[in-house]
């Protein structure tokens, strides 16, 4: 196989989550692997500083849209498939996280917006993006360690949610697979972002880490590089997968 497959030149793909954190490092990647890329999240500001960093001159383009709004996100996928002439590749990173202490402070509003963000928006997103890839295709879905150890007390729904992000990659893989759309997960670790370390503080970071054969924390662009592969060509034969970036910390 020609290292020309590890590339994206020519494929036209809609990231979620750009503003920061991994979902910046998702579009930067794919931008230097020769993508053409949309970026959308809430956060515009920090969305703006991710169109400046992709470059003026390959025909990247962003939007700001809130992922709670479900019916909308065939209107969010037509304005990217606009902009770029098209769309090949989505990578869903977006996500929210809600930590609580223990399982008696999980309320009802924790669920619905980590349902809402990790999990349906992940479904319409992946329907819309799909409807509107007129050949052979990629979807990367970010799930988290958690879909595998569910998470502890405070954190079970988040990784609930984490958990339905594979069964869904599973479910649509075989779907879309006639159409020559692969549909896969990506399973971060702990990554160094604005999420992992805004709800850790020093000594659980420290503890976090004792966990993990690596001994250190993903950066956002290791993840970054796994989601450039499964939109590759180079991953071409693989769909339906989970794949395990956690340095270690889970071996499955
Ligand atoms: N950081 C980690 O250690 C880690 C580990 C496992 C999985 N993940 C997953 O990786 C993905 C990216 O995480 P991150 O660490 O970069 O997080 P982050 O908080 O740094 O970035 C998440 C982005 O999603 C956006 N977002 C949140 N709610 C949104 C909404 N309603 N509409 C549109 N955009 C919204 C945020 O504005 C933010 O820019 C998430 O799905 C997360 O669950 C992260």
């Amino acid at each position: 196989m020609s290292v020309d497959a590890y590339r994206l030149d020519g494929k036209r793909m809609l990231v979620t989550g750009a503003a920061r954190g991994i979902g910046r490092a998702v579009a930067l990647a794919a931008g230097r692997a020769g993508a053409r890329v949309y970026g959308t999240d809430t956060r515009a500001d920090e969305l703006d500083e991710t169109r400046r960093l992709l470059g003026d001159d390959a025909g990247h383009a962003v939007g700001v849209f809130d992922l709670r709004a479900a019916g909308e996100i065939s209107r969010l996928c037509g304005d990217a498939a606009r902009a770029l002439g098209g769309l090949d590749s989505l990578a869903c990173v977006a996500g929210v996280i809600v930590r609580r202490g223990d399982l008696d402070e999980v309320t009802e509003d924790d669920w619905d917006l980590q349902y809402a963000v990790n999990l349906k928006a992940v479904f319409f997103l992946n329907r819309e993006a799909a409807r509107l890839m007129r050949g052979p295709g990629s979807i990367v879905n970010f799930s988290s360690q958690g879909w595998w150890t569910g998470g502890y007390g405070g954190s079970v729904a988040y990784s609930a949610t984490k958990a339905g992000v594979v069964a869904l990659t599973r479910g649509l893989a075989r779907t879309l697979a006639p159409r020559g759309i692969r549909v896969n997960a990506i399973a971060p670790g702990a990554v160094d972002t604005a999420m992992m370390n805004e709800g850790l503080d020093a000594g659980a970071r420290e503890s976090f880490l004792t966990q993990v054969p690596l001994g250190r924390m993903s950066r956002p662009e290791e993840q970054a590089h796994a989601a450039v592969f499964l939109a590759s060509d180079a991953s071409g034969y693989i769909t339906g997968t989970t794949l395990n970036v956690s340095g270690g910390q889970l071996v499955y």
